[in-house]
């Protein structure tokens, strides 16, 4: 049996994971551009990491090639992908010690290509978004965080804002009433176009600060970036616990949508 291939794709403050072993750089090219990545093992699963603002936070969201970062974990055969991805809570009640295991989503991007599907293949693809995050990845991370004495949130509503700028208060506002639970700037198109690749995808959102307006302090990216490095060591351990815990041949559909995903990409 091959190793199961699991993919952590790392947002803002996570630029390495240290339970890594044997790690080394690679560099894969899709037909998007290149996508530098560390490969290693863990519990003999082949592990992908890869830093989604570069290795010194130097891409700002609206510019990230997430095209080529998924491309790429298609080309390596990913079997399942962890995102973690710092977010602003709407809610008093998702504190920073909160994981929030986001079920659904609302893009309120404006100008990031979107699609691996521009209509070059002759045929028009949608693709199904009624579950629009992994079930079993989900579940699996849930259970490991509440394993591990995490505050696991079982659900919330992500909003994804162009950035890179913050929100104003009116803004999260109209958010809050759409029920959305927390912001941020990076989950679309990743969740869409792993998706479109087939690729099982989840993410932990991580509550870094309070929105604009439900906070009346200024917000700030040290702030940010601060709140994640206090988090480091407790998120790898949610991560390893996860991955040491997925499991090949799952019942979600995630897969099938990915059927219409040239061939030829794919090795
Ligand atoms: N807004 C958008 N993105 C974010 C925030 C926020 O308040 N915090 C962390 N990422």
């Amino acid at each position: 049996m091959t190793a199961m291939r699991i993919a952590i794709i790392g947002g803002s403050g996570v630029y390495e994971q240290s339970f890594l072993e044997d790690d080394k750089k690679i560099k894969v090219e899709t037909r998007f551009g290149p996508v530098a990545i560390k490969q290693g093992t863990y519990r003999d699963r082949t592990v992908f990491f890869m830093a989604r603002h570069g290795g010194g936070h130097t891409v700002p969201p609206h510019l990230i090639n997430y095209r080529a970062n998924i491309a790429a974990l298609k080309k390596l055969k990913v079997d399942a992908v962890i995102a973690t991805a710092a977010v602003g809570s709407l809610r008093r009640e998702l504190t920073p010690e909160s994981r929030v295991i986001i079920d659904q989503f609302i893009d309120f991007t404006k100008q990031r290509p979107l699609t691996f599907y521009e209509g070059e293949e002759g045929f028009v693809v949608h693709t199904d978004f009624s579950e629009p995050y992994c079930p079993e990845i989900r579940s699996v991370i849930l259970r490991a965080g509440r394993d591990l004495g995490q505050t696991m949130i079982d659900g919330g509503c992500y909003i994804c804002t162009e950035g890179p700028r913050f929100e104003t208060p009116a803004e999260i506002k109209m958010f809050k009433s759409w029920g959305v639970d927390v912001v941020g700037m990076t989950n679309i198109p990743e969740a869409t176009l792993a998706r479109e690749a087939g690729l099982c995808y989840a993410t932990i959102a991580l509550p870094t600060n309070y929105a604009a307006g439900v906070s009346s302090e200024p917000l700030t990216q040290d702030e940010v970036l601060a709140a994640m490095d206090k988090d480091k060591p407790e998120l790898e351990r949610l991560i390893a616990a996860s991955i040491a815990r997925l499991k090949t041949g799952t019942s979600c559909r995630c897969r099938e949508a990915g059927n219409k995903y040239p061939k030829e990409q794919t090795s």
